[in-house]
């Protein structure tokens, strides 16, 4: 399957250095900034993409949602909403389904509660979601996609947006550049593209140069999501693609301050250095804000939250086999503080800056 080639991009002028982008609008929405926590199902809860939003998120966008669960107000549903528009603004929430009508009834309860997009998943390439018909299963069927499209446009004054994949699987159904102008066609303000094959999984390299040929088309933004993990690669993806946002999603685990990194560079200003100290208070920051809002399941997904803070450390392994045995929020930050400091001994200050995606 051809997308196309790099041609353009090799031909381009070289980007300025300093920030001359124009404000963000995703339709009547204005983004502060380019940077915008991707959807990550289990990770982006509210009090992860708090953090993410206080360090500077120009947009931060909720796990995928079920749209028939939503419809029925299932409680464990709506606490994937759970949110304060005091704090985060604007607020998208991702919705998943294959029915118009309980897309349609779905988003208008995310909106009552508080989103100001609404994103259709059009990417998710698990088995039990394709399997029954949602997520990437709707490039496979174009056709099915334009009715929920149109029953969102009518349901919400809202910005809609989509994510999606360059195509289901080389030959299986519609790539996104025939999707494109059903989008164009349906009143969607925005599509993001993580240019991997959904029968790649999150195997291989993303194919940043489809983002840019997508961006060189469409009109309507379009943002690029995939690898990214420090904010040089976003500030350079951003500048060299032609994409008017990215989305990070596994390189802001445990970083959440990597937002804050991308905006000074991205403002030509040099990033706040990331201590040690960031990452411990910041560590107790998200057991807190997990605790608050999850109470007794706190430690249970901490034993996953604070491996993300010891990437990189010296002792992370011997951390994480005690980490897992400990279900008391304190000691399981004492048990992150220990490791920090060990770290300091041995090592000094320095813990990696970019740090492997996983
Ligand atoms: C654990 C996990 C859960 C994800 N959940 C979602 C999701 O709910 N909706 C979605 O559109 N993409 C989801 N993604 C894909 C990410 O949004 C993103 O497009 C992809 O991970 C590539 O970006 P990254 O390399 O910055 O992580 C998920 C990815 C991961 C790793």
């Amino acid at each position: 399957m051809c997308f196309g080639s790099n041609e353009a991009a090799a031909a381009r002028p070289a980007p300025a250095m300093k920030n001359e982008a124009p404000a963000l609008k995703i339709g009547s929405v204005r983004l502060d900034n380019p940077f915008i926590l991707a959807p990550m199902a289990g990770i982006s809860n509210w009090p992860f993409r708090r953090l993410a939003k206080e360090a500077g998120a120009g947009l931060t966008v909720s796990e995928m949602v079920s749209a028939a669960a939503l419809s029925f107000h299932g409680k464990a549903t709506l606490k994937l909403l759970e949110t304060d528009p005091a704090l985060e603004k604007p607020f998208c929430v991702q919705l998943f389904g294959k029915e118009p009508e309980t897309l349609a009834r779905a988003a208008e309860v995310a909106v009552s509660r508080g989103a100001d997009l609404i994103d259709l998943n059009m990417g998710c390439p698990a088995r039990k979601v394709i399997g029954s018909g949602h997520g990437s299963a709707l490039l496979k069927n174009l056709a099915a996609a334009r009715p929920i499209l149109a029953a969102l446009r009518r349901a919400v004054s809202v910005p809609i947006t989509v994510k999606t994949r360059p195509a289901f699987a080389p030959g299986a159904g519609g790539t996104v550049f025939d999707l494109l102008p059903m989008l164009v066609d349906e009143g969607v303000d925005a599509v993001t593209l993580h240019p991997r094959l959904t029968s790649q999984g999150f195997g291989g390299e993303a194919d940043w140069s489809l983002v840019e040929r997508l961006a060189e088309v469409s009109p309507i933004p379009v943002i690029g999501s995939g690898d990214i993990s420090s904010a040089a690669d976003a500030v350079g993806r951003l500048r060299r693609h032609g994409a008017a946002a990215v989305m990070i999603g596994r390189g802001a685990k445990g970083r959440p301050w990597l937002f804050a990194e991308c905006l000074a560079l991205w403002r030509g200003e040099s990033p706040p250095e990331a201590t040690l100290d960031l990452r411990l208070q910041t560590a107790d920051r998200h057991a807190r804000l997990l605790a608050a809002s999850v109470g007794g399941k706190a430690p249970f997904m901490l034993r996953t939250v604070l491996m993300w803070y010891a990437r990189g450390l010296r002792g992370s392994s011997e951390f994480r086999a005690r980490l897992c045995r400990e279900d008391d929020l304190e000691i399981q930050l004492e048990l992150l503080a220990e490791c920090v400091e060990r770290h300091r001994r041995e090592e000094g200050e320095t813990a990696a800056s970019r740090v492997k995606i996983c």
